[in-house]
């Protein structure tokens, strides 16, 4: 195999990347991000590789969620604070109910960039540059809006730094001291019956956490009672950014992409021989790789091969996107093989990607029932396998939005309009995604009795 460098990748085949008129203009941007402060440290990026081992070895659950898109105009401390809470809380419930200690990565702090389906968006006869994600261009539509614009780089960049330092404050301040837990649940969840679920099982936690103080067990002995570590992970589409962001660690003389402490590779980029393969194979962090319905197996030991020659547990997490409909027939021979030809994973289920549909308003959605299917689906394989199904990754908001239908609201394809504001894919939002929790650490809980 060539010699890696950070940018190796540039002489490789791409696809997914946005159309720069301006290439001197991109340039000088990639060289103002190559001198801007790391957003993560490479010790940190080597804990959450230490837990995502103890993930693949079935000793800890994944969870990874937020949204599938962050925006400039959807950025506000409430917001970052919400989903942070949903997180919380749903960590929480796996953690107490399913007796599994919970590593929490969040779609978060640099989850901007999107791959499309086709280069070009047409309505009413007009054809633009489809949206890429408010790193690359506008949504609304417009030519001006959806030229591609370099200068967004730096922002998306200023925007995960201030997203980094409030998500590092909650963590470590207080918020997410245990003895705060009835306070992550949020207002309109507490409405529904799964609200009622959550309290419950906090007031639990307020007696265990009564017990425990009269043993002399509390935050100022056991700092794990009071604060907590939350990752942050995104797709690694913009080679660029990711480039510039690339920093050698003094310690070790390895490299690390400090844009995040984990990237993975979206279904549409995971070619073999191609330019993201190329350059993440080269930075230590924790990788994930999509994997769905047209995955090969040779494709996948290649892609491990290359991605994870060592088989160095907490290295590759695959993210299984199926289908409701698909996961059963297509993801036991992945796993097989894997198994078969010893590599150490992560297992983690995507229920989203795989159950997108089209409401008959033209809405984007999908239905609790058959993300709740999929996950389902996941466990029952992993149980046959005799493999460990490792974690979830979810699209999800602490905004009580409606882009997704189900869940104990009930929400329907007609009430899909009243609070739609992804700029990408549907999200559940706060009560739908603590249900998904509850039924998984049934699952987890089950699998340990
Ligand atoms: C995503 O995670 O938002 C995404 C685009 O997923 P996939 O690559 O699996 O389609
Ligand atoms: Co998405």
């Amino acid at each position: 195999m060539q010699i890696w460098t950070p940018d190796s990748w540039r002489s490789k085949p791409i696809v997914q990347q946005p159309d720069y008129q301006d290439a001197a203009a991109l340039t000088r941007v990639e060289q103002q991000l190559s001198a801007q402060p790391p957003l993560v440290f490479a010790g940190e990026i080597r804990s959450l590789q230490q837990q995502l081992a103890d993930v693949a070895e079935g000793r800890a659950f994944l969870l990874q969620g937020g949204d599938c898109a962050e925006s400039f105009s959807e950025f506000s401390a409430d917001k970052i604070r919400d989903t942070f809470k949903v997180m919380l809380q749903m960590a929480v419930v796996m953690t107490f109910a399913g007796s599994s200690p919970v590593v929490k990565v969040g779609r978060m702090a640099g989850q901007f960039a999107k791959p499309r389906s086709t280069d070009m968006e047409t309505i009413d006869g007009v054809e633009l540059p489809s949206y890429r994600g408010d790193i690359v261009n506008d949504i609304e539509f417009t030519g001006e809006s959806r030229a591609a614009d370099p200068e967004r780089l730096l922002r998306a960049y200023h925007q995960a730094s201030s997203t980094l330092n409030l998500m590092r404050a909650f963590a470590q301040g207080g918020m997410a001291d245990l003895n705060q837990v009835h306070k992550w649940n949020l207002g309109f969840v507490e409405q529904s019956p799964l609200g009622e679920k959550y309290q419950h099982l906090a007031d639990q936690i307020d007696q265990t956490l009564a017990f425990m103080a009269a043993c002399g067990i509390n935050a100022s002995t056991t700092p794990q009672l009071h604060q907590t570590s939350v990752y942050t992970s995104h797709e690694a589409l913009l080679l660029g950014y990711e480039q510039a962001l690339t920093r050698q660690d003094s310690l070790t003389g390895d490299w690390y992409d400090c844009s995040a402490h984990m990237l993975w590779i979206g279904d549409r980029t995971r070619q073999p021989d191609h330019a993201h393969v190329e350059f993440l194979r080269g930075v230590k962090n924790p990788i994930g790789c999509k994997v769905g319905p047209t995955t090969k197996v040779e494709d996948l030991i290649r892609l491990l091969d290359t991605l994870n020659p060592d088989n160095t547990p907490g290295r590759m997490t695959l993210i299984a996107r199926m289908g409701a409909d698909g996961i059963t027939e297509h993801l036991p021979k992945l796993v097989q093989a894997v198994k078969a030809e010893g590599r150490s994973v992560v297992w983690s289920s995507d229920p989203m990607h795989g159950n997108t549909i089209k409401a008959s308003s033209g809405y984007k959605t999908r239905s609790v029932d058959s993300i709740l299917r999929e996950v389902r689906g996941f466990f029952d394989v992993h149980r046959a396998e005799g493999t460990h199904a490792g974690g979830v990754h979810f699209e999800m908001t602490g905004q009580n939005v409606t882009e997704c239908i189900g869940g104990a609201f009930q929400i329907t394809e007609e009430g899909l309009a009243d609070r739609y504001h992804t700029h990408c894919d549907p999200r559940l939002n706060g009560e739908q995604a603590l249900e998904l929790a509850f039924m998984i650490a049934d699952t987890l809980k089950g699998a340990r009795d």
